[in-house]
């Protein structure tokens, strides 16, 4: 392939799988403790805010606890030195693309560590607990939620991820099942614009036959291979 000049690479929770943070759909996987109907969704938030703004605690506590692994490390510094675009989309709520140095990165599912008022609309960093329904710091109503886009909800910034799509000489995929749309269908609509797809993944996934390439293997190990080879 020709040296690609722009890239979107799209991360989800296995990249930060060995930083310790569950995945969503392995054996031990978050929803095999959890009914996404129960804790991601507004229908749930509204029947039982309790149990959504707990499992949402227990997601920060766990976020902060965490440390970016080489993979995160391998592309903050791909951001560093790329020259061309690129944009870093992830469906992960942590910050461990940030805290590893990245700065051209995307939340499309939210953030953890950002709440989001349904009082007065404003949006803060957000280190505590919500379970005990404490006040926004700008209005005082008890009315913060997680800055999360949850099932049935819009992702966030479609516009700038389509057009970053359309632009795109090479799309990455690194450590997402691709069973969850829109981002699963990100592939299609690179690839349709004319670009390359590469998928880093411990497994095969859903997506795989979309991909000209799929690498197996842990993003620890991959990430920094392929980004090795990009800065070369
Ligand atoms: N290295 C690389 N890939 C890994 C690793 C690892 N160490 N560990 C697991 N994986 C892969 C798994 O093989 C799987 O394909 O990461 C993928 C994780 O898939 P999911 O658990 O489905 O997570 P994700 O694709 O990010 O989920 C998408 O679903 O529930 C929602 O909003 C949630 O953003 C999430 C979305």
């Amino acid at each position: 392939m020709d040296r690609p000049t722009n890239m979107v690479i799209l991360t989800g929770a296995g990249i930060s799988a060995e930083s310790g943070l569950r995945t969503f759909r392995a054996e031990d996987g978050l929803w095999e403790d959890h009914r996404v109907e129960d804790v991601a969704t507004p229908q749930a938030f509204r029947r039982d805010p309790e149990l959504v703004q707990r499992f949402y605690d227990e997601r920060r506590k766990n976020i902060m606890a965490a440390e970016p692994n080489p993979a995160h490390e391998a592309l903050a510094r791909l951001d560093r030195e790329w020259d061309g675009e690129l944009l870093i989309v992830t469906q992960n709520i942590d910050d461990l693309h940030e805290r590893a140095g990245a700065r051209r990165v995307l939340h499309m599912h939210g953030e953890a560590l950002s709440v989001w008022c349904l009082a007065c609309d404003a949006r803060h960093r957000w280190t505590g607990t919500l379970r005990d329904a404490p006040g926004c710091p700008a209005c005082g109503e008890g009315a913060l939620r997680p800055d999360i886009v949850w099932f049935g909800e819009m992702p966030y910034e479609m516009d700038r991820i389509f057009a970053a799509l359309a632009r795109t000489d090479l799309f990455v995929s690194i450590g997402t099942s691709g069973a969850v749309y829109p981002a699963a269908g990100f592939v299609q609509q690179a690839k349709s614009a004319g670009a390359i797809a590469l998928e880093l993944n411990l497994e095969r996934s859903q997506g795989s036959a979309w991909f000209d390439e799929t690498r197996l293997g842990p993003a620890s190990e991959q990430v920094p291979a392929w980004v090795g080879e990009m800065l070369r």
